[in-house]
Parts: C-alpha cells; structure tokens; sequence
C-alpha cells in the first residue's frame, strides 16, 4: 500500500470524510437504472463509509460494500443508514475480499484508481450475472470561483506531487483491456451549500491533505490561509457549491492469468 493509499486507515482522514458533499439523487437513479438482471444484488468496492453504498441500499436487493479501512467502515456503520439490513460491509482489500454474488451491478465511487486493476477485475468478474455493468462514479465541485486562489494552496501542501489532471482512470482500464465501455453520463449540477470551515475538514479527507501527514503547525498555516481565501466567496461563512458526478459503465473483463480462487457462488 502507498503512503497515501494508507490515509484511508487513519481516524482522521474518516472522521472528515463526512464533509464531503453527497453524491446528487440522480446518480442513484441512474445506477438502479443500470440493473439489467436478478437478483438487484450490488457490489460497491472501495466504499468508504458508504456514500454509494449507504443511499443505494433501499432501492436494490442487496448490497455488498467492501473497504480495506477498518476506519472507513466503522465510520459508514455509523452514519445514517449504515445499519440497514440488507447492507453488508467487509473490511478487505477488494483483491482478496469474500465475495457473494452474483452481482447484477459493481460500483466504484471515486475509488478504482487506488486498486490492482488486474487483479480486481479477475476477483469480481467471475462473480457476476450476465448483464452485470461496473459503474466508475467521481463527483465534486465545478466552477468554484476562488479555484484559481486556492490552488496555489493545495499544490504548496498536497502530497501528491506530479498530479496529472488530464488522466482519465477509466480510459486506463479500458486502454488495458480490461473494460468494454458501453455508456458515460454526467448529472445535472445540484447547489450544496457548506460552511467554511466544513469545506476545510473536506479537504482534509483527501489522502493528499490529510492532517495526518502534516505537522500541526502546518495543519494551521493550511487551514488559515484556505479559511483567507474562502472568506470574500462566503455569506454568513457559508459557500454555495455547485456539485456534479461523472459516471462511466461497461463490461469488466478478466484477462487471462492464474486461475481465480474465488469461493463457490452463492445460489441466485
Ligand atoms: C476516496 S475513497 C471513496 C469512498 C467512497 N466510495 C465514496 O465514493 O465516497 C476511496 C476508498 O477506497 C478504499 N480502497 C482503496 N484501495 C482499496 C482496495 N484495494 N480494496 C478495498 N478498498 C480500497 C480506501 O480505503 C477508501 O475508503
């Protein structure tokens, strides 16, 4: 696991992620409308505390959310929802998780760029129904007008050095042969509206800016100068976002290799 992959176990990194806005409702009607089979069973991999899994779970049969970070997991367990029973959380990298399927829709919000595509892919392939999709969400703020003030910010303290903001995760998989991509679509932009301070612990949830691997005196300066920045943009200290997710779907596909040691499947 990299140093930054490693956020995630940290309790401060999943203390803050519940400032991250939540995924628009339509990117929950588009995925129900991705179901093509029976059972409506899902499998949400890298969940986090559950912002796919959590708000999709009453509209599907089942859901299987997998993370490696017990912290993550336990924080999801804990927020609204998080409890329902037709949700299943395990902590396990999905690589060498225990999976249940079959699944009739795989989905990976803001997380298949941390995980071994390869050997993802020959994990859950093997566990799928027949018209099974796997959905690659991302989502977040556009057109922030202090963008340009803080960006200064985050490159001076972010972790991640090198950042290529043309990358395209998914265009890597599908490059690899490891994903037939059959449709993208973006939402419509919903506003959220979110104190300064909140927008400052969002931050933080990111592994590049986590609190943890900055000092505290960094930690100060940090917040300081994005609590500068963000102060003309606020009314009441509180910013209006404008929030968009991106979502990507198509076949996986297993390349050839070692066998999959995946257990026996569940009866449908
Ligand atoms: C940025 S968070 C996204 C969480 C959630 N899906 C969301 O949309 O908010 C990425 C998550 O992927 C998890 N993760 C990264 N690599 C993983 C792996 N190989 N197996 C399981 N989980 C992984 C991390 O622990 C982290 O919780």
């Amino acid at each position: 696991m990299t140093e930054l992959a490693a956020t995630f176990q940290y309790e401060a990194v999943a203390a803050a992620y519940q400032y991250r806005p939540p995924y628009p409702d339509e990117v929950f009607d588009r995925l129900e409308g991705l179901i093509g089979d029976e059972p409506r069973r899902v499998l949400d991999i890298g969940a986090g505390e559950g912002a796919i899994a959590r708000p999709l779970a009453p509209r599907v049969e089942w859901v299987d959310a997998i993370d490696f970070s017990q912290r993550m997991v336990d924080a999801g367990r804990r927020r609204p929802g998080g409890d329902r029973p037709n949700l299943s959380w395990q902590v396990s990298p999905i690589e060498t998780a225990d999976l249940d399927g079959p699944y009739a829709l795989v989905t990976a919000g803001a997380s298949i760029h941390w995980m071994p595509w390869a050997e993802t892919f020959a994990r859950i392939v093997p566990h799928l129904t027949p018209k099974a999709q796997l959905v690659v969400i991302e989502h977040g703020a556009v057109d922030e007008p202090w963008l340009g003030e803080l960006l200064p910010i985050l490159e001076r303290h972010s972790r991640k050095k090198n950042h290529d903001p043309s990358f395209s995760v998914v265009d890597a998989i599908r490059d690899r042969g490891l994903l037939e991509l059959t449709g993208t679509a973006r939402t419509a932009r919903v506003t959220y509206r979110q104190s300064v301070a909140d927008y400052i612990e969002k931050l933080h949830s990111t592994s590049s800016l986590a609190r943890d691997l900055m000092t505290a005196d960094e930690a100060v300066a940090f917040d300081q100068s994005v609590e500068q920045t963000l102060r003309p943009y606020a009314h009441d200290g509180v910013l209006d976002l404008s929030i968009e997710a991106q979502l990507s779907w198509g076949r996986p596909i297993q390349q050839p290799g070692p066998a999959d040691t995946a257990a026996p499947e569940r009866s449908a």
